[in-house]
């Protein structure tokens, strides 16, 4: 081989190779590069195998389930943002119409999605014990609002769930009613003075300004005047955007965490500024020295702080007692600031937002639907041709309404899905291999999650007991038999308490607003006219939901025109003093 003397600082000759001098690089180099390729094939080839090590996670417990893709499963339009998780879930299912439930990847994490409407009623009734978790029970701790009843898990949910329900009684709920009734004419009044202004409004604006004001007042005993002037520059409409609007940021963050916590909090990160903690820290403060640290009368949320606070601690049961009814476990959770702070938290965004969204979505229903619009109207009309206003009997009183509310919150679910977590472990009657007398397939271990899509039950036509769903039926109702009262015991109990809370805000508002104006869908622009042929017919606009959100968002919002009525007042009152 011939060699070639390599001249050095120090004048130590080094022998190498010519060929390697000549092409500028040498055996060493070589072998850096090579090493350096190896580790970086070996990386990708281990987060190969990390990415897809559930791929085959499913068909070994005999759950059918699509092929994933690598990294981000079966949700990838989610994580990027493009597709919302209710749509992109019934989709899933439609891959598997017949099969009770389906297996998938969130990104890399094994979800069963639950389609059987008897399957998630099992899941919420008898083994409620196994799924009482709602998702990520490791991680509640690390975020203010996460403690609340809504995400907590454990003997913490049970002692919190047995506290907070009497806040929900029928006679809590007339006590307050007196607030809504408030709110309803405010309501009118804001109606007015908007629809002067132009009558295209965002019904989904007005309506969580109505609910926003009735919740802060019904709840916290105070006037966020969210209904007053700039609603843009109100310290609650700010608030309750960190809490429930997703920009593409955030949205990520959303995905991230469903898919990957550990990693989520162990970067830091959080999904819920701590803005929303300290805001709502110090309006408790305001409140309870208002009061004088005692409660008062209005036994509302800030009444409530103020007796667990005083009785230094939060009593109730543990959930093991629900597994064992021989066990009788009492425990005793430390009143802490924060923990109450959440809950406040929890029930200002649970108690707009659902309500404001089951608002705009009944209105934009109605509006598509001219004939069952002329009918509640109707309904209303003569409610206050009797009555002269709106009274506590407008949750019972108004059946057609009341179902209208129903059907609209069976096409638009607020929580596209449900989620659950296996809290501890359990076999489901899958059906799949290794199935038991009861079809037991697949056994489950504490932390796999378990989701349950909402529209797969109300419009899929297998399932739906009127899946075309656009229009009530002719019969009343009762709250018991709400169409998914049968699949929704929403975490065991209060699900007619739950129904009485919305049905008074909803009725309240229909009743409040619904008899003076009437929407209506704005058209689409029309197709522009074709080489041949007339323009395609104006279509009603339809509504795209957000891909990335908590609860269900129209993307663009719900806009609706509103049409005054006219003489609806003087015929109404006529018809009361002929009474
Ligand atoms: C249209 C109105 C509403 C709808 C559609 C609705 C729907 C739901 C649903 C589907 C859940 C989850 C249940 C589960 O996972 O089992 C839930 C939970 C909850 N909602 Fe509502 N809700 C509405 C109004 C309200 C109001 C007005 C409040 C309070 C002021 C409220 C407070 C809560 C709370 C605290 C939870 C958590 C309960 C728990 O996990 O124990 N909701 N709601």
């Amino acid at each position: 081989m011939p060699t070639y003397e390599v001249p050095t600082q120090r004048n130590i000759k080094i022998i190498t190779c010519v060929d390697c001098v000549h092409s500028q690089s040498c055996c060493g180099c070589s072998m850096a590069m090579l090493t350096a390729l190896l580790a970086v094939v070996a990386a990708l080839l281990a987060l190969y195998g990390w990415a897809t090590r559930h791929h085959r996670y499913w068909a070994r417990r005999g759950v059918p389930c699509s092929p994933p893709l690598p990294l981000l499963g079966h949700y990838r339009d989610f994580v990027l943002q493009r597709r919302d998780l209710g749509g992109l879930t019934r989709d899933l299912c439609r891959q598997h119409p017949q099969a009770p439930a389906l297996g998938a990847l969130l990104a890399t994490e094994p979800v069963l999605i639950v389609q059987d409407p008897a399957l998630l009623r099992l899941i919420t009734t008898e083994y409620f014990y196994h799924f009482s978790a709602r998702e990520l029970a490791d991680y509640t701790h690390q975020e203010v609002l996460t403690r609340s009843l809504f995400f907590t898990a454990g003997d913490a949910w049970r002692v919190l769930r047995q506290n907070m329900t009497p806040l929900f009684t029928s006679s809590k709920m007339r006590n307050m009613f007196p607030l809504v009734k408030r709110c309803t004419y405010v309501f009118e009044k804001m109606l007015d003075e908007e629809i002067a202004k132009s009558p295209l409004q965002e019904v989904g604006s007005l309506a969580y300004r109505f609910t926003m004001d009735s919740i802060c007042a019904c709840a916290f005993g105070i006037e966020s005047n969210v209904m007053g002037e700039d609603p843009e520059k109100n310290p609650f409409t700010k608030i309750g955007d960190d809490i429930l609007v997703f920009p593409k940021w955030r949205g990520l963050k959303l995905a991230i965490r469903a898919a990957w916590p550990s990693f989520f909090y162990g970067m830091g990160l959080k999904l819920f500024p701590t803005s929303i903690d300290e805001f709502f820290r110090s309006m408790l403060q305001r409140v309870c020295i208002e009061r004088g640290g005692a409660p008062s009368p209005r036994q509302d949320y800030v009444d409530l702080l103020l007796s667990l606070r005083n009785n230094n601690g939060i009593r109730g049961d543990s959930l093991d007692n629900i597994k064992d009814p021989a066990i009788k476990i009492r425990l005793n959770l430390e009143a802490e600031e924060e923990l109450l702070v959440s809950q406040a938290i929890v029930l200002f965004a649970a108690g707009y937002e659902t309500t404001s969204r089951t608002m705009s979505f009944l209105l934009y229903e109605l509006a598509k639907n001219p004939d069952i619009q002329e009918k509640v109207l109707a309904e209303v009309d003569a409610y206050l041709s009797t009555r002269g206003e709106v009274q506590f009997d407008v949750t019972t009183a108004l059946p057609y309404l009341a179902q209208c509310v129903d059907e609209t919150l069976r096409l638009y679910p607020v929580f596209a899905v449900l989620t659950r977590e296996v809290a501890s472990p359990v076999r489901l009657p899958l059906g799949g291999r290794g199935a038991g007398a009861r079809g037991v397939g697949c056994c489950w271990s504490a932390g796999c999650a378990c989701t349950s899509p909402c529209f797969t039950y109300t419009r899929i036509p297998t399932t739906s007991p009127s899946p075309s769903g656009s229009a009530p039926s002719g019969s009343p109702r009762g709250a018991q038999e709400h169409p998914l009262a049968h699949v929704l015991p929403l975490r065991r109990g209060t699900q007619a308490l739950h129904w009485q809370a919305v049905r008074a805000a909803a009725a309240a508002g229909g009743a409040g607003d619904g008899a003076e104006v009437v929407p209506r869908v704005p058209r689409a622009p029309r197709a522009p006219r074709g080489p041949r042929g007339p323009r395609a017919p104006a279509a009603p606009a339809p509504l795209r939901m957000k891909p990335v959100s908590l609860t269900q968002q129209a993307e663009g919002g719900v806009p609706l025109v509103f049409t005054r009525r006219t003489g609806w007042r003087g015929r109404a009152f006529r018809e009361m003093g002929a009474a």
